[in-house]
């Protein structure tokens, strides 16, 4: 799916959200790599990440052309500095109505607006594409981006106590959110 809006940020910079393809490759992996090892709020350690550049470079261009999927990034000064995207539960029939949604925005970057405008855009982008529900789950501490998602419509529809378990043993609630699109 292809998406492009200006916005002005609270620090008076201008950003760019926009479908991410083939040639953010590089940019997309080291905001993800850079998120990943500055919160401990996300799925993936660092060290697991197992896709090279060339992976990226086909998964993004493999989105870009999709009418069920994106990634969209959003661009400071040239540099991306968070993405968001969604994708299909699954392929089946009555999977078709949901997708599910992620964020990642680098930490210097957080508190001006770009996970509002990342989210937003993929709601609109989500409806567009024809999905009644969209869903995430978030960890039950992760108190800045419950906030965000409950601003913009999602619901507490159950949560899961063991949902992680870190290196160190601790066992991590899952809250699950969805927001209905139609
Ligand atoms: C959660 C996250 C995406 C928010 O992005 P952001 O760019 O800082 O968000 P914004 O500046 O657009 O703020 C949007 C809303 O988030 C909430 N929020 C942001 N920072 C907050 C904070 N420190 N405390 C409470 N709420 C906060 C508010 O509801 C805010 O509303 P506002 O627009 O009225 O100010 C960002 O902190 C992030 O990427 N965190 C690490 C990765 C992560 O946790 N991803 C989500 C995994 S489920």
């Amino acid at each position: 799916m292809q998406y492009y809006k200006e916005i002005l940020l609270k620090n008076g910079k201008s950003c760019i959200i926009r479908t991410a393809d083939g040639s953010d490759a590089a940019g997309v992996l080291r905001c993800f790599l850079k998120t990943h090892a500055e919160t401990d709020n996300l799925l993936t350690y660092p060290d697991e990440r197992s896709f090279t550049e060339a992976d990226e470079r086909d998964f993004l261009d493999t989105h870009a052309a999709r009418a069920d999927s994106v990634e969209l990034c959003a661009v400071v000064g040239g540099e991306i500095v968070g993405t968001a995207g969604f994708e299909p539960v699954g392929t089946q029939f009555k999977l078709r109505h949901r997708a599910t949604f992620g964020i990642g925005v680098l930490r210097d970057s957080w508190g001006l607006g770009i996970g509002r405008a990342l989210t937003e855009s993929c709601i609109a982008l989500a409806k567009q594409a024809g999905y009644r529900q969209l869903e995430l789950e978030v960890l039950a501490q992760n108190l800045a981006a419950i906030s965000l998602y409950q601003s913009v419509g999602f619901f507490e529809y159950g949560r899961n106590p063991c949902g992680f378990r870190t290196r160190d043993g601790e066992d991590q609630t899952l809250v699950l959110m969805r927001l209905l699109l139609v």
